[in-house]
């Protein structure tokens, strides 16, 4: 997976992608980060990048001309990366807004199989329309509040993205069982010692008996779903209703069968 971010910003983005799990995925190779400012695509000769927005209003907007000559030069390298092989459709390009669809696990899991990925943000009071028409394929927010800039959610979601690239997390598992994955919160979990500050592991969890852990898992997920995302957990059951219970069926007396 490659991302690319365009940013007033490059080394606040590079540097907090540069640690812990996404770190060391980049080392590794299974995903590359590139920041590309857009102040070095203006063509202003004071390298501004914003003016004043028709019809009045407060702030200042980003001007169409720096951001798209910044999409051409991505798109050309995405273009020489791939020379050669076939370019399959148009790379994707997120620009990271307030006035977005809001970003999601499944939307996570969505854009985690694209190859390269466009990361659109912007400052001030926002970017001319017309550019966005032009360039944009899909606007996400990540929730009903405003930043200052699209910097950090466009953070969120290169990590929350990357973590489910094949091979960025080393045990296969978490991302399957973890919360949101399955329209549930995840159950408590607990390690060592035993006994902490006078609680307790819950006994089913040294039993060793797994059809019984998984059973206590599903309940703790349900109960703590229940109490801290009711929508969440209405959700789940509407997707999921419990079995009708199984009647026993009663042996006819032999004496009805002979009626
Ligand atoms: N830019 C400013 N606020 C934002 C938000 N909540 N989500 C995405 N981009 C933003």
């Amino acid at each position: 997976m490659h991302f690319h971010i365009m940013t007033l910003f490059p080394e606040m983005v590079l540097d907090g992608l540069n640690t812990s799990i996404i770190g060391r995925a980049k080392e590794k190779g299974y995903i590359s980060i590139d920041a590309i400012n857009i102040r070095d695509y203006t063509l202003d000769k004071h390298k501004k990048v914003d003016d004043y927005t028709y019809g009045g209003g407060a702030g200042m907007l980003m001007q169409a001309q720096p951001v798209y000559d910044t999409y051409q030069a991505v798109k050309g390298q995405i273009e020489e990366r791939k020379a050669g092989a076939e370019m399959s459709s148009k790379p994707r390009v997120i620009y990271v807004t307030p006035q977005g669809e809001v970003f999601t696990q499944k939307k996570a899991a969505e854009l985690a199989k694209e190859e390269d990925l466009i990361f659109l943000c912007g400052h001030y009071e926002g970017i001319d329309e017309r550019v966005l028409e032009e360039i944009v394929t899909d606007y996400i927010s990540i929730g009903d509040y405003v930043l200052t800039g699209g910097e950090l959610p466009a953070m969120v979601m290169i990590d929350a993205i990357s973590r489910l690239v094949p091979g960025v997390l080393n045990n296969g598992d978490s991302a399957e069982t973890e919360s949101h994955s399955n329209g549930l919160l995840e159950y408590p979990q607990y390690s060592r010692p035993e006994v902490w500050h006078d609680k307790k592991v819950p006994d089913v969890l040294m039993s060793g008996h797994h059809a019984n852990i998984e059973k206590w898992r599903l309940e703790q997920s349900l109960l703590r779903t229940k109490e801290r995302r009711p929508e969440m957990y209405e959700a789940y059951m509407e997707a999921h209703p419990p079995k009708p219970e199984k009647k026993r069926r009663k042996k006819k007396s032999t004496q009805e069968t002979a009626e």
